[in-house]
């Protein structure tokens, strides 16, 4: 099967070409991100492989499908990018990979919280420049500290996991309960009590409709002064000009993002000589207490092994008329469990 693979980095490649069965595809690798104005360069082929920041709205979805594209291949977990029900009502089957190591995600959270707190990334910076200084560095032992997860799902247990073991209480938050955060010795509470109760919150959730800006200045209100925040979810869960007021006031004490809501033009591309005209992103950047990476959470060897292996098996199922349980269907509305 013919498939144009948008927001193509020189690793996707690599791993899509090497993955068993890729000789079965024919793959045209593109580095464009797809969006409305550009879905002619998916010409003749059946099926798009898109990923995180590619623009899969409505119209984008009618146009790829005029030229003939019937599968859209995700290589990641969160669908909230396409519009399914478009893609439903024109027959264009959504597949995604909806697991393929939740174990780096939750790493990278974890590994958040301890840089933010014992501040590696200073520490690093001056000792090479012969300071050996270490006021300024103070940082807070975890033990003791309450750590709210919003959502507790495969990402959200496993960073749960390591902080119980290091003698924090959990509190969590989430729609469906899960019996092994339970069994974490985690307590679950409605939203408003995690974020008055927590000297860390970490977001876990998919972002929805229900879910869209769940941090903003009303909820930032409610928090302990000085809370740590960690996104590695979704970028638009979390109303990021409010932070700003946040952080300057001390409410915010530390902030951690993976994930941005105006990303799609920024992350994964090298701006070192641009002026970026993202204000609140640029202010973000000037506060010593935030750490922000470029969605690079998942980003492990492991995991772009299975990205390409799921998205293989999602390119040989489709192809083959097979049911398939990663396919995402509108009335499950966007939210994946
Ligand atoms: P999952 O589906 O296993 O767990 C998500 C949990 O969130 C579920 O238990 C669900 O019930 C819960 N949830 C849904 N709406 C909620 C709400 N409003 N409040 C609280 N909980 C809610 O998903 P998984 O694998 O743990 O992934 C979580 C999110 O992590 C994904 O949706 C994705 O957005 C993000 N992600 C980020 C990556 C990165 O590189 N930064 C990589 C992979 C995923």
């Amino acid at each position: 099967m013919k498939v144009a693979v948008f927001s193509t980095k020189p690793y996707d490649q690599r791993f899509l070409s090497g993955a068993a069965g890729s000789e079965r595809h024919e793959f045209l690798f593109l580095e464009d991100r797809l969006n409305e104005r550009n879905p002619a360069l998916a010409a003749g082929c059946l099926a798009v492989c898109a990923f995180v920041n590619d623009e899969l709205n409505a119209t984008t979805l009618k146009l790829l499908a005029e030229r003939g594209v019937r599968l859209i291949a995700l290589r990641c977990a969160g669908f909230n990018q396409v519009d399914v029900k478009a893609a439903d009502a024109l027959g264009i089957s959504v597949r995604r990979v909806p697991a393929y190591s939740p174990y780096a995600v939750a790493e990278f959270a974890l590994g958040l919280i301890l840089t933010l707190n014992r501040k590696y990334h200073r520490a690093f910076n001056r000792v090479r420049e012969g300071n050996f200084g270490i006021d300024g560095l103070l940082g807070f032992d975890l033990h003791g500290k309450t750590v709210g997860l919003i959502g507790t799902g495969k990402i959200g247990l496993l960073t749960a996991k390591p902080l119980g073991a290091m003698g924090c209480r959990l509190l969590g938050c989430d729609p469906f309960p899960n019996p092994e955060f339970i069994g974490l010795g985690g307590e679950y509470v409605e939203l408003p009590a995690l974020l008055t109760a927590s000297d860390i919150i970490s977001l876990h959730c998919p972002l929805d409709r229900s879910s869209f800006h769940l941090i903003n200045a009303q909820t930032l209100a409610k928090m302990k002064r000085g809370v740590m925040i960690i996104n590695t979810s979704r970028g638009a869960l979390i109303d990021a000009a409010a932070l700003i007021g946040a952080l300057k006031s001390g409410q915010v004490g530390y902030l951690g993002l993976d994930v941005y809501e105006q990303e799609a033009d920024i992350f994964y591309e090298d701006l070192s000589g641009e002026i970026i005209q993202d204000d609140v992103l640029q202010r973000l950047l000037t506060f010593p207490n935030v750490m922000i990476t470029s969605h690079q959470a998942y980003f492990t060897d492991t995991a772009l092994r299975n990205i390409a292996e799921t998205t293989i098996a999602n390119l040989d199922d489709f192809e083959h008329g097979r049911p398939s349980s990663n396919e995402v269907k509108a009335e499950r509305g966007t939210a994946a469990r």
